[in-house]
């Protein structure tokens, strides 16, 4: 098939490259000229493993192409997926302004008959506003072509983004029409090699079901993270409740990690889109209000725990930090527990040494600060640090050596906000361990 994407971020370039590499024609489209002049050489702009060799291999067997232009890029093409951020607006809905320019683009662009497929995640009846839109759309001189619109959310995670595409747990498929849903699995069966993973509905539940995944999965981590600290309070041991919770298969082994909280480009969002928009219907949304509060507070609890540790003052202190990237696997700082955390401590007269093996370019412009150092190395963070953060789950920060840290540490303590070293007997090579459930 034929295949354009507009948008190549994360999910739009994700989504093209396993698409060609699924046997389909595709182009991937986009405004930045700088990003489709660096894909064209086989570069991708942010970190994603697997993600660099599938554009490169695709690209080189001619199924990838990229363009600025999208009149050139939707020619003739059968599927035209939508691929375009839709940031937290002002109002805290959705900003969906640039999905909605480039409907009005394509509207005037195309001229032939294709299905328009929504993998922006976007608030339920969006689908059904774009279809309005094309449909009010004047008739071009050589007829009226056929254009319909169908909804495909995406559960990517990144880090895991290509292993997630090539083997998804579900596909979600919203369709109006039976044709188009044809069209969609006909797509879709080389990801669904056993006939049981695609999940089909209408419109409206497709996008729906997208908000309902990522509230239950932003529930699952500030109810664990919520037990930890109660767990904490009774003296009980987090990491052992968390094996008994996981052998439930009512309530499954996955996703239920204590920490600082969640971060991301899509959690936080999402979450605060549900709520603007269960408000706007009349819906108290009492627990996605408790979710969002429960994870504000995670990060201001470990903040406060090293504050403890210095007796409140942070004067002449310095905090090394290891992991910036809101989780292991990936370049983006989005939200990141980490940066609300080394605010505070600048704001507190700390200095910081950060390190991050692959998170750091993006830190150097969005967090410039006299007091912070971005460290070149893991070592070299905790040199003339009093205490370490581990705040990302890198699997170079898995096995540090514990002696070389406690006589190197001024102070030496361990805040392991993703209990890393669980097990280990820290204390015993002169480490304070500070872990989820043991922070204060
Ligand atoms: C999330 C969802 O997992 C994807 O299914 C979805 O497609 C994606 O959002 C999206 O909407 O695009 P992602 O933001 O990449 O994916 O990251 P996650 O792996 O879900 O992690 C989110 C945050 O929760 C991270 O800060 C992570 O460290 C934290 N987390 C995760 C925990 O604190 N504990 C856990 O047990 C799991």
């Amino acid at each position: 098939m034929k295949i354009a994407i507009v948008g190549s971020g994360y999910v739009g370039l994700v989504t093209g490259a396993c698409l060609a590499e699924s046997g389909n024609n595709v182009v991937c489209i986009d405004h930045n000229d700088e990003k489709i002049a660096g894909l064209r050489s086989g570069i991708v702009p942010f970190h994603e493993p697997l993600l660099d060799a599938v554009v490169l291999r695709e690209s080189r067997l001619g199924n990838l192409k990229f363009t600025t232009n999208l009149g050139e890029g939707v020619h003739l093409a059968d599927i035209i997926f939508l691929a375009l951020g839709t940031p937290t607006g002002i109002d805290g809905y959705p900003d969906i302004d640039s999905l909605l320019q480039c409907v009005d683009d394509l509207s005037i662009t195309l001229q032939h008959d294709c299905l328009v497929v929504v993998k922006s995640t976007v608030p339920p009846g969006t689908c059904e506003a774009i279809q309005t839109r094309f449909d009010a759309r004047p008739a071009h001189p050589s007829g009226r072509c056929a254009i319909t619109v169908a909804s495909n959310p995406e559960f990517l995670a990144e880090g895991s983004a290509v292993t997630d595409f090539r083997m998804p747990a579900r596909i979600v498929l919203g369709a109006s029409n039976e044709i188009d849903a044809r069209i969609l699995k006909d797509l879709y069966m080389p990801f669904d090699p056993d006939g049981t993973r695609l999940i089909e509905m209408d419109l409206r539940s497709a996008e729906f079901s997208k908000y309902a995944c990522n509230a239950m999965l932003a529930a699952r981590i500030s109810m664990i993270n919520e037990l930890a600290n109660i767990a904490e309070r009774m003296d009980a041991d987090i990491g052992s409740a968390c094996q008994v919770l996981k052998s439930d298969p009512r309530i499954g082994p996955r996703y239920l990690e204590p920490g600082a909280g969640y971060g991301g480009s899509c959690l936080p969002k999402d979450l605060r889109a549900l709520i603007r928009m269960a408000s706007d219907k009349g819906e108290p949304a009492s627990m996605l209000h408790s979710i969002e509060q429960v994870n504000r507070r995670q990060v201001t609890l470990i903040y406060h725990a090293i504050e403890k540790y210095f007796w409140g003052c942070f004067q002449g202190r310095c905090v090394a930090v290891w992991g910036l990237a809101f989780k292991a696997g990936t370049d983006d700082i989005r939200e990141a527990p980490s940066l609300t955390l080394i605010q505070a401590l600048l704001e507190a007269g700390a200095q910081v040494r950060a390190y991050d093996p692959i998170a750091e370019p993006a830190v150097k412009t969005s967090l410039v600060h006299s007091e912070l150092v971005l460290a070149g190395s893991a070592e070299q963070a905790c040199v003339n640090a009093d205490v370490l953060v581990v705040m990302t789950e890198w699997e170079e920060f898995m096995t540090p050596d514990f002696k070389w840290l406690a006589s190197t540490l001024r102070s030496p303590a361990i805040f392991d906000t993703r209990d890393l070293y669980r097990g280990k007997d820290l204390n015993a090579m002169g480490l304070r361990h500070y872990r989820p459930g043991r922070i204060f």
